[in-house]
C-alpha cells in the first residue's frame, strides 16, 4: 500500500484546518436555513480527512475517490463511513449512485481531465447543497489551462488536468442546474486564499444550492444567462 506522507504533511494538514472551518460554518448555516445536511458525498476523499470530520458531526457519510489504495486507507481511518474507488473522468454520467443531501467537492476539480462534465456529474449526486473548492487560474474570462500532474497519490489520476478561471468556473456551476450559487467573501486562514502582488488567489470556494440559503460568510451570485443568444457559436 502507497504510503500517506503527503496527505499528512504539515502543509496539507495546515489548509485542510483553515478548509474545515469554512465547511463546518456552511453546514451550520445550511442547516439553520431549513436544508437537509444528513447525508453527504466526499468528493476525491483521499484517505478520508474530511469524510471522518463529517461523520463526527453527524452526516452520514459515503466517500468517492479514483485511488482504490486511498478507499482502503479510507476504510481503516474513517471506518463509520463508506468508501467506494470511483473515477470521475472514467465513470459512465449517466449510471451514477444516488443522489445524497450535501456534498463536499474539496481539492478534487482541478485534478480532473475533464472539470465541466465532472461538475454535471457531482451536480446530479447532489440533492440540496454542494461546497466546492478548487485551485483556479488568473484572469477575468471563461478560460481554462491544460496542466501536467504530478505523479503522486494527491494529484490526478490521469497525466494531465485541466485548470479553470473563477469566471469559468461559475459559467460551469450555471450549466449544472443549480438555482442559488455563492462565492466566499470572508478570508481563510491560509495564503493559497489570499492574493498579493507577487501571487494570486490560487484557490477559491463557492456553494451551489437549489434553493436560497442564509450564508454568513459568502455573498449570492447572479446566475445570469449568457448574454447573447446565440452565445454557443464560435
Ligand atoms: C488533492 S487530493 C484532495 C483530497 C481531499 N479531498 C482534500 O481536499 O484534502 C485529490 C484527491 O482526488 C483523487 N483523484 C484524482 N483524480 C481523480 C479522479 N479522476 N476521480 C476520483 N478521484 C480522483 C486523488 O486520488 C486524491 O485523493
Amino acid at each position: 500500500m502507497k504510503s500517506t506522507l503527503l496527505f499528512d504533511s504539515p502543509a496539507y494538514l495546515e489548509i485542510n484546518e483553515a478548509r474545515w472551518l469554512v465547511a463546518k460554518q456552511v453546514l451550520s448555516d445550511v442547516t439553520e436555513s431549513g436544508v437537509a445536511t444528513n447525508t453527504a458525498y466526499d468528493f476525491g476523499s483521499g484517505p478520508g480527512w474530511f469524510s471522518k470530520r463529517l461523520h463526527d458531526i453527524g452526516l452520514n457519510v459515503h466517500a468517492l475517490e479514483g485511488r482504490q489504495d486511498l478507499v482502503e486507507l479510507g476504510r481503516k481511518r474513517a471506518p463509520e463511513c463508506h468508501f467506494q474507488t470511483f473515477d470521475f473522468d472514467g465513470a459512465d454520467a449517466e449510471v451514477l449512485p444516488a443522489p445524497r443531501d450535501f456534498s463536499l467537492a474539496y481539492g478534487i476539480l482541478y485534478h480532473l481531465e475533464n472539470p465541466l462534465r465532472s461538475l454535471r456529474m457531482m451536480a446530479k449526486m447532489t440533492k440540496n447543497v454542494m461546497l466546492l473548492e478548487t485551485m483556479v487560474i488568473p484572469g477575468e474570462k471563461e478560460f481554462a489551462r491544460v496542466v501536467k500532474e504530478n505523479p503522486n497519490e494527491t494529484q490526478g489520476i490521469q497525466p494531465l488536468a485541466m485548470i479553470l478561471t473563477q469566471s469559468a468556473v461559475e459559467r460551469a456551476i450555471w450549466a449544472c442546474g443549480f438555482d442559488y450559487l455563492y462565492k466566499i467573501n470572508a478570508p481563510i486562514n491560509h495564503p493559497d486564499f489570499q492574493s498579493s502582488s507577487e501571487r494570486h488567489e490560487r484557490r477559491c470556494i463557492w456553494v451551489m444550492s437549489r434553493v436560497p440559503i442564509n450564508l454568513r460568510d459568502f455573498c449570492p451570485l447572479d446566475m445570469k444567462e449568457p448574454q447573447r443568444a446565440d452565445y454557443w457559436k464560435k
